[in-house]
């Protein structure tokens, strides 16, 4: 049986893009996504899923958990559990939450992280920052990783990466295109099919 993939977003969604084409073409097989949840009502990504006739629901840690991280987490899982989620997928998640989440869905929790981890990952590294902090550093290789997602932030194991060569002349925004064109949005669909088929052998 296909394992239900939720996915949860906070802004442009072309990582959920490239899962839900990847479905559609068959990279991804062993599982179907069932929901995707954002942090933000404002997420264009809510907009791709409602088009791929994908339901949505919105959680803001501010607006509707009062600002507390365990009632932020609390809410998502319960979500997840109501659309019998197996496997999470954050596709430029951008939120960080806690405990039960992470209890509930061990090592089920995919994150995908623009660069090459452990260069430019931790907390506050996220979005055009990590690009940022990339030219800054005058890396001239990044790329991107998929990881497990546990308690240390970009810190769960591996699971693949890809190797993005810097150019002269980059902005933080041309280096996040070619990063997202040439790394996430093949590494995440592949990432995610690989988790979805282990978990249906076992
Ligand atoms: C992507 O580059 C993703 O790797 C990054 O945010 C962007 C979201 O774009 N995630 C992180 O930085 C997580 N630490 P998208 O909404 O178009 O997929």
């Amino acid at each position: 049986m296909k394992k239900r993939i939720g996915v949860l977003i906070s802004g442009g969604g072309t990582n959920l893009q490239a899962l839900i084409d990847a479905e559609k073409s068959g990279i991804i097989k062993s599982g179907t996504i069932v929901c995707v949840c954002s942090n933000s009502a404002s997420a264009y990504g809510l907009t791709r899923a409602k088009n791929a006739g994908i339901p949505t629901k919105v959680i803001r840690k501010n607006a509707d958990c009062g600002g507390d991280i365990d009632e932020f987490s609390r809410q998502i899982c319960v979500y997840m559990k109501e659309m019998q989620v197996d496997v999470i997928v954050l596709a430029g998640f951008l939120a960080i939450f806690g405990g039960e989440l992470l209890r509930e869905y061990a090592d089920r929790i995919i994150n995908i992280h623009p660069s090459l981890i452990p260069s430019f990952c931790g907390k506050g590294m996220y979005g055009l920052k990590v690009h940022e902090a990339a030219l800054d550093y005058g890396v001239k290789v990044t790329g991107a990783t998929t990881h497990l997602v546990n308690e240390i932030v970009d810190g769960g194991k591996i699971i693949m990466q890809k190797a993005v060569y810097i150019e002269d002349g980059d902005t933080p925004e041309i280096l996040q295109r070619r990063v997202m064109e040439q790394a996430e949005w093949i590494i995440l669909p592949r990432s995610v099919e690989y988790i979805c088929k282990g978990l249906s052998d076992e």
